[in-house]
């Protein structure tokens, strides 16, 4: 069974509960510290004070000037939202409205919607607050006028990675380990193996997007260990959106230099991380960790998605993920995707569909402890959640989120399992499409899947896949 999919495919997801964690404005992953003071009562920004607090708050973690994270363009005065946008195939329309008036449509957007999820919405009032000052022609903030305090805006625009609607995020501690360059990593741990591609990436300045994998090997060491932690140190945050981690079966190597991704995702990947701008380090739980044997070298590939929609010229990248390794703790950990493999999605409508699995055919010992959660669908996807439902009726919820094909990352998480419970996720769709859209591994196709990472794994040589607790769903539509 192989799981073809676009590089594109298995990109995804999360981002944290850590907002705390996240806070000063590490969602850059490097941005600048302090642009975002730009926006008080420094003066730099002529924006109003009410939209200045609140583009400095949501917006300047990634429209910064320069912009990071990928971000086309610079939100700092009012002569940067009177500009055109930039068409890109998340804003198709983009050069033919100002940048205000695409700000209004973007914080209302069930698609591409800005600040991206899993960040807080805009509240209503802030809505009507941006809609009313772009509705006004976008006038600067009348002279005299000075923002009180910081103009709310000292914190370097960050980051509220906000986004509730994952249970627990049990990791502080795995806290902001965060990507940047230069952010130091906070898991309290000493890297020893460095996953990183023999050269750095060029992003050719024609291109607008790109996935780019390549494949490390981490030799034996004779002794069996355990993974520990993996941190991500992100390069260029000019052209990097976001990267996933997988370890693969000794048959899936692939070159260690960068290149475009080949369109397979296969059964023997398992998604180890996926970092966006604002995702913490993951960190395992104290007595669980990644088997790495010392018999055999582990495999591992890095899929790195570039964005240049501004096509920027010459621009390199060098980013690398470190991991800690740990002589064996007590539990093996492994990931599993629940959700369903088996689906069909009417043209030209909305569609959810729930499907159940119980926890008990894992081939391990429950209870199980959950501790990290990667919702996955692609590009018709609009929510996912998961739920685990306890043999009493109640329920504790794991993932609850808006699902943006564009944000994939992994979130933190706390949670134990019996063997009496069952995972039910609830998938929707809106399929604008004039076709009926089935499972399966193009970017064209869809799926369900949200993968958990978990322990105590199977021991080795059980029967089992990650996938299983998928294909042998029950399901039906809502
Ligand atoms: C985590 C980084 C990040 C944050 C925070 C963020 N944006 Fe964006 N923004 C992007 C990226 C990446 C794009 C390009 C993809 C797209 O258009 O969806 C973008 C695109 C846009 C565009 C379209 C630009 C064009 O020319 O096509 C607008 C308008 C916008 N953002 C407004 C906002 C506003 C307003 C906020 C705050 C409420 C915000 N963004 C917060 C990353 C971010």
């Amino acid at each position: 069974m192989r799981l073809k999919t676009t590089a594109l495919t298995f990109s995804l997801p999360l981002a944290l509960t850590l907002a705390a964690a996240c806070g000063g404005g590490s969602d850059s992953g490097g941005a600048p510290q302090g642009q975002g003071g730009q926006v008080g009562s420094a003066g730099v920004s002529d924006l109003p004070c009410d939209v200045a607090t609140f583009v400095s708050t949501n917006c300047l973690g990634c429209h910064s000037d320069p912009p990071t994270n990928t971000a086309p363009v610079s939100l700092v005065t009012t002569a940067d939202f009177r500009k055109k946008g930039i068409s890109s195939p998340a804003t198709p329309d983009g050069a033919d409205k100002t940048l205000g008036e695409l700000a209004v449509e973007k914080l209302s957007a069930t698609k591409n919607a800005m600040p991206p999820p899993p960040r807080t919405a805009a509240t209503d009032a802030e809505k009507a607050t941006l809609a009313a000052w772009v509705a006004a022609g976008m006038p600067a903030r009348a002279v005299g006028e000075t923002c009180g305090g910081q103009g709310g805006s000292g914190q370097g625009g960050a980051a509220q990675a906000g986004g509730g609607g994952v249970a627990q995020g049990g990791a502080a501690s795995a806290g902001s380990g965060q990507a940047g360059a230069g952010g130091a990593p906070t898991a309290d741990c000493k890297p020893d193996i460095i996953l990183k591609g023999q050269t750095p990436w060029t992003m050719p300045k024609a291109t607008a997007d790109e996935y780019v994998c390549f494949g490390v090997e981490v030799p034996a060491t004779g002794d069996d260990r355990h993974v520990t932690a993996l941190i991500p140190k992100v390069d260029n945050t000019k052209i990097v959106h976001h990267l996933l981690v997988y370890r693969v079966d000794p048959g899936e190597k692939i070159s260690g230099t960068p290149a475009p991704c080949k369109n397979v995702v296969k059964p023997g990947w398992k998604l180890y991380y996926a970092w966006g701008p604002g995702t913490p380090a993951a960190v395992l739980p104290k007595e669980a960790g990644y088997r790495l044997p010392g018999a055999e070298s582990t495999h591992y590939i890095v899929n790195v998605h570039y964005s240049n929609l501004t096509h920027l010229d010459g621009e390199k990248d060098a980013t690398e993920i470190q991991l800690c390794s740990d002589k064996p703790r007590q539990y093996d950990a492994d990931v599993l995707a629940v959700g369903s493999t088996s689906f069909s999605l009417p043209a030209h409508s909305k569609s959810t569909i729930e499907c159940t699995t119980k926890a008990a055919i894992i081939p391990s010992t429950a209870p199980y402890k959950v501790f990290q959660t990667w919702p996955h669908m692609h590009l018709l996807g609009s929510h996912l959640a998961t739920d685990i439902l306890h043999s009493d009726g109640t329920k504790t919820p794991v993932t609850d989120l808006p699902y943006d094909f564009y944000n994939q990352i992994t979130y933190p998480l706390d949670l134990t399992v019996d063997k009496s419970d069952t995972f039910v996720t609830r998938c929707t769709w809106d399929n604008t499409t004039s076709a009926s859209v089935g499972f399966g591994e193009n970017t064209s196709q869809e799926m369900c899947f949200n993968f958990l990472s978990y322990y105590p794994a199977p021991p080795p040589g059980a029967t089992w896949a990650w996938i299983a607790p998928a294909t042998l769903a029950t399901c039906k539509k809502q």
